[in-house]
C-alpha cells in the first residue's frame, strides 16, 4: 500500500482555512493554492535521491550533495490543477509539465477524458499529479491509469483536500501510488462535492461562476 501524507504543518492548515471560506475571492484563492502547493513540495520532494559532487567554495574544495537519478515532471489535471502548477514550479523549476485534461460528468461522477501531453521522457521521470480536490477518487485514479499505459512507473498523487471515498479509490485500485493531502474531510454529498470542501476548485481558481 502507498503511504498517506497528511500535511499538518500550521501554514497549510492556516491557508486551507482560507481556501474553504467561501468569501475568498479569485485572486486570493489562486495565491493560496499556489502557496499550498509550494509548501507540499517540501515533503513532497523529501525522498528525492541525492549524490556527492565536489564544488570550489570561495575559500575550499567542498565534498556537497545535489539531487541526482531520474528526475521530475508534473503533471495538473486540467482545470484546477493548474493552480498547483507554479508553487511546485518555485521549489523545483526545471520540472517538465504535462496536462491530463477530465472532467466530471455532472450526472454521472464519471471523469471524461478529453486532453493528454505528457513529456516525451515521462516514462523515465518521476512523475507527480497535481488536483485540489480528491473527491470519489475517479479522476485520480484515470489520470494514473493513463500515466501508467505510457510506461510510467514511479507516480505520486498531491492534492489539497480529499474525501475518505476518494483516498480509499485510489489506495485500492493504485496501492504503489503515495498521496499527499492537506486535509481529509468527512464525507461526500449527493452531488459528490466534499463535505465541508471547499466547492468547486476549478470554479474558484478561474471565476467561472
Ligand atoms: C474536479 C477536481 C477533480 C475532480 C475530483 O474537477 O478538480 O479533478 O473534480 O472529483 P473526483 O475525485 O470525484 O473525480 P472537475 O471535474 O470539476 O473539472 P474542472 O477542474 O475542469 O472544474
Ligand atoms: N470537485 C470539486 O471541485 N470540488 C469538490 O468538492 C468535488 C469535486
Amino acid at each position: 500500500m502507498g503511504k498517506l501524507v497528511v500535511m499538518d504543518h500550521p501554514l497549510i492548515q492556516h491557508k486551507i482555512s482560507l481556501i474553504r471560506d467561501k468569501s475568498t475571492g479569485t485572486k486570493d484563492f489562486r495565491e493560496l493554492v499556489e502557496e499550498i502547493a509550494m509548501l507540499m513540495a517540501y515533503e513532497v520532494t523529501r525522498d528525492l535521491p541525492l549524490k556527492e559532487v565536489e564544488i570550489e567554495t570561495p575559500i575550499a574544495k567542498a565534498k556537497t550533495r545535489v539531487i541526482s537519478g531520474k528526475t521530475i515532471g508534473i503533471v495538473p489535471i486540467l482545470r484546477a490543477g493548474l493552480g498547483m502548477v507554479n508553487g511546485i514550479l518555485s521549489l523545483v523549476p526545471a520540472a517538465k509539465v504535462g496536462h491530463i485534461g477530465l472532467y466530471r460528468d455532472p450526472e454521472t461522477l464519471q471523469p471524461v477524458e478529453y486532453y493528454c501531453k505528457l513529456p516525451a521522457d515521462a516514462a523515465e521521470r518521476d512523475l507527480i499529479i497535481l488536483d485540489p480536490m480528491l473527491a470519489t477518487g475517479g479522476s485520480a485514479c484515470d489520470a494514473i491509469t493513463l500515466l501508467k499505459k505510457h510506461g510510467v512507473t514511479s507516480i505520486k498523487l498531491v492534492c489539497l483536500i480529499a474525501a475518505p471515498e476518494g483516498i480509499s479509490a485510489v489506495q485500492n485500485t493504485h496501492p504503489d501510488v503515495d498521496i499527499y493531502v492537506a486535509a481529509v474531510d468527512e464525507c461526500l454529498n449527493d452531488h459528490g462535492y466534499i463535505v465541508p470542501g471547499l466547492g468547486d476548485a476549478g470554479d474558484r481558481l478561474f471565476g467561472t461562476k
